[in-house]
């Protein structure tokens, strides 16, 4: 097993549930460490540019918009297998496939309004913590 680092953003609808502290204590307490955590509001630019590998998808112009529908909370989580341990505590993309448990099978409604997303692979989570963080905004917890 690995140490990784993931990006990890709780999205507008979570937040609007003040989920915020209950999605973050599920990474603490399953061996994900926040490294460096804020919230902010995307702009229209930002968010399609974040999401820019989907720009060719049907569900893009929706994503963007509801992605600048409010704050998120973004955040750089590390520890083993961080990737996949916090996908799998995501759980499927759309909340209906959710296994019971799962981040989104508690806090999402919708595959748009899904709570939150994790980077699918080591690259684009090199390319994800980038967007959000520079070197002084990231913390090394030993
Ligand atoms: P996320 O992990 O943030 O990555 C892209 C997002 O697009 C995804 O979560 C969903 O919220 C949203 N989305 C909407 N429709 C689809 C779809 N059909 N397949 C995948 N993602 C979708």
């Amino acid at each position: 097993m690995a140490i990784e680092q993931t990006l990890s953003i709780i999205k507008p609808d979570a937040v609007g549930k003040d989920a915020i502290g209950t999605i973050l204590s599920r990474f603490e307490s399953n061996g994900l460490r926040v490294k460096a955590m804020k919230m902010v509001r995307m702009t229209r630019e930002q968010a399609q540019a974040f999401y820019a590998v989907h720009a060719d998808k049907p569900f893009y112009n929706d994503l963007v918009a509801f992605m600048i529908s409010g704050p998120v909370v973004v955040a750089i989580l590390e520890g083993e297998d961080a990737i996949a341990r916090n996908r799998e505590l995501m759980g499927a993309t759309n909340p209906q496939e959710a296994e019971p448990g799962t981040i989104r099978a508690d806090f999402a409604t919708t595959i748009d309004a899904n709570a939150v997303h994790g980077s699918d692979s080591p690259e684009t989570a090199v390319t994800e913590t980038a967007f959000f963080f520079n070197r002084l905004e990231i913390f090394d917890r030993e």
